[in-house]
């Protein structure tokens, strides 16, 4: 029989500068959600990508020097860029777009000239606000306190002449939608749509843009580039191979269910399924808007350069530990505010504590009592109802949460179990058992046999969530595959007797947490110092003034080094030979050794002001001064020599 599918996407990401915490939550959410349903038996399309067009990515790129493509191409493919995160991640999307992709480019064309042939795209002129970081059109009436209503940014007037999408038509069918059926999730978020967007009037949504040339052209009138949300949110259908022939899975996959942050979903709960109308498109079958990491209550994000950098989590407490915390901690739907507390607390409370002393004791206590093989006699006794009926109906609270996207509360229902197991260990005391194996020898084999069924059900139930630890788990209590899956969890006693159960390295180590705060606040902190780049201190101005005719006097040349070596019993001195056109000579002591090891010099044509009284240092001449430039960095005296364009003779006056 062929399996039922389910498709399943994370946004596009910006690729304006480096992912951050809040971009790794939305991808390893869905990424849960899309292990899940694999192992329930779907098969899954999983998609992730990059939306590369756009005012925004142009001035980065232009900022940074480089072409939008190379600025793009590096942020997704280069060292610690997307891609490398996601590997890092343990994400397992089946898909990844670029909205550069040569196919995507053509479909979008395709796309936007089928709206415009059905009479949806319309030329007309735009007048109104524009919000750059958002690349967001606004009305007057939408702007709040006069800026950004998303951002909260200034906005800029804007006038062009542009393309329309009648937007306006669709406001009847699109109020239905939200409100008569449950596409939109959590249901939270419809009446913030429905009385922000559709109750007041949809406009007719300006789709193209001249003032830029980074996007997609409008392949019947080129001076025009796609509107960035028209282009990127069409990337569901074209990465599927709607209207290209890079892919045959439109009809396999689609409709799909979007992942999305809040701030997005009134493109992809308005705009979007507005624009599959006019397509004569099947719908997606949900869009559910996650809520925001923040940070002392303010959103993280690129611009605002408060994020939080996956890669030093993950590589300093595990990948798995990281993606548990994210799902664990945060109810999906509402806002989370991070902190370095709740993250290490995380960690040592529910992994290193609750599940990991649960796996190290049962498996230890297998090894130790029974050679690490449990016998078949096994006894049953009174403590095991209370564990049994904790454990019965998991799997369906478990699916039930998932099925209504709260990785939290599937998180949540587990742990309770794992929680009653800890307990059970407590109320049957192995210990005291085993002190009396002839007597008591059967029933510690049932205990025993019983916590190893609670690993096997947290093992099995945790894959979506912490894959690359569940094998561990698995390999340590010799789990057979075929009661790893889905089907063998609503089971109790699926666990072969007779199988080897070896004790590992823990899961996950415990976390000195004084320790381990105070090393995150100095991360944080240089981190800081870094993005803020060094500190250069200058020298102050001088407060007095020079008359003209004293500054004439000071006679500047250029001078060419012929020799140049340290003085005798002098740490600091250089002596320079210098050519300086007269023909004979020149001798300059200077004290920079600590900045130049004297060879490297010899050659330069530098500038020396020639005529200051002879000087004796260390019982040598030096007549006149090299100059050199002074700066402090971070504290330290930097010093370099002014140096002359080799073209210039020895000699040249500078005036
Ligand atoms: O909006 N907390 O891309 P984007 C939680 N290209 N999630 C966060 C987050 C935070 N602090 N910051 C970002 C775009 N996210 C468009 C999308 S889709 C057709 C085009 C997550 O790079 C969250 O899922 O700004 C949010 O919606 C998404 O990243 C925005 O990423």
């Amino acid at each position: 029989m062929e399996k039922k599918t389910f498709y399943i996407t994370t946004p596009i990401y910006y690729p304006s500068d480096k992912l951050h915490i809040g971009h790794s939550y939305c991808t390893v959410a869905t990424d849960a959600f899309a292990r899940y349903k694999r192992l329930t038996g779907y098969d899954v399309m999983f998609l992730t990508g990059t939306d590369e067009h756009g005012q925004k990515i142009e001035a980065k790129a232009q900022e940074a020097g480089v072409a939008p493509q190379e600025f793009v191409d590096r942020i997704v493919c280069g060292e610690k860029g997307v891609l490398d995160l996601w590997k890092l991640m343990n994400i397992s999307n089946d898909r990844f777009i670029r909205t550069t992709d040569d196919y995507h480019v053509k479909s979008i064309q395709r796309i936007f000239r089928k709206m415009y042939d059905k009479g949806d795209i319309y030329k007309g002129k735009y007048v109104g606000k524009y919000c750059t970081p958002c690349e967001s059109f606004w009305t007057e009436s939408q702007l709040v306190d006069g800026k950004c209503p998303d951002c909260g940014r200034d906005v800029v007037d804007a006038e062009e002449e542009a393309y329309f999408f009648r937007l306006s038509k669709y406001a009847e069918p699109i109020r239905k939608l939200l409100t008569e059926t449950d596409f939109l999730q959590p249901k939270s978020r419809v009446n913030e749509m429905v009385s922000n967007f559709i109750d007041p009037g949809l406009e007719d949504l300006c789709v193209s843009r001249t003032s830029f040339t980074w996007g997609i052209p409008v392949d019947f009138d080129e001076k025009h580039v796609v509107y960035v949300w028209v282009d990127a949110l069409s990337n569901y259908i074209t990465a599927l191979g709607y209207e290209n022939d890079k892919y045959d899975d439109y009809n396999k996959y689609w409709p799909a269910v979007h992942i999305v942050g809040k701030e997005i979903v009134r493109f992809h709960s308005i705009i979007w399924p507005a624009m599959l109308m006019s397509l004569g498109e099947p719908l997606p079958k949900h869009v559910y808007g996650h809520g925001w990491l923040v940070i002392d209550g303010g959103k993280m994000s690129k611009s605002k350069g408060n994020v939080v950098d996956p890669y030093m989590l993950a590589e300093r407490y595990s990948v798995d530990a990281l993606r548990f915390f994210l799902l664990r901690t945060f109810p999906f739907g509402s806002d989370g505010n991070f902190t370095n507390e709740l993250l290490v607390n995380t960690i040592n409370n529910d992994l290193a504590n609750d599940l990991g002393n649960l796996l190290s004791r049962s498996t230890a206590m297998v090894e130790k009592y029974f050679g690490g093989v449990l016998p078949e006699a096994q006894v049953e006794g009174p403590e095991d109802a209370g564990l049994l009926s904790a454990a019965e109906g998991l799997r369906d609270r478990y699916e039930d949460a998932m099925e209504h996207f709260a990785p939290h509360k599937a998180l949540d229902e587990l742990f309770k179990v794992i929680q009653r197991a800890n307990k059970y260990i407590d109320e049957t005391a192995p210990w005291a058992l085993a002190k009396d194996m002839e007597a008591n020898g059967a029933r510690l084999a049932r205990v025993l046999y019983n916590l190893i069924e609670v690993c096997r059900v947290a093992g099995v139930l945790l894959k979506p969530f912490i894959p690359g630890s569940c094998e561990k788990l698995f390999a340590q209590i010799g789990a057979p595959e075929a009661v790893q899956v889905w089907e063998s969890v609503d089971v109790w006693g699926k666990m072969p007797v007779g199988t080897k159960v070896a004790k590992g390295d823990a899961l996950f180590p415990r976390i000195d947490v004084k320790k381990e705060l105070e090393e995150l606040e100095n991360l944080a902190a240089a981190a800081k110092k870094a993005a803020a780049g060094p500190q250069v201190e200058l020298e102050p101005f001088a407060s007095e003034e020079v008359d003209f005719d004293t500054f004439c006097k000071s006679d500047f040349r250029a001078v060419k080094v012929k020799a140049c070596e340290a003085v005798k019993k002098s740490d600091k001195l250089l002596r320079f030979t210098l050519d300086d056109g007269t023909g004979t000579d020149r001798q300059i002591l200077s004290g920079i050794h600590k900045y130049y090891e004297p060879e490297t010099l010899v050659g330069k044509t530098l500038l020396a002001i020639v005529n200051l009284p002879p000087r004796k240092m260390m019982g040598q001449e030096s007549c006149g001064m090299l100059i050199s430039a002074v700066h402090r960095v971070d504290g330290e005296e930097k010093l370099n020599l002014i140096m002359l364009d080799d073209a210039i003779p020895a000699g040249a006056k500078m005036c």
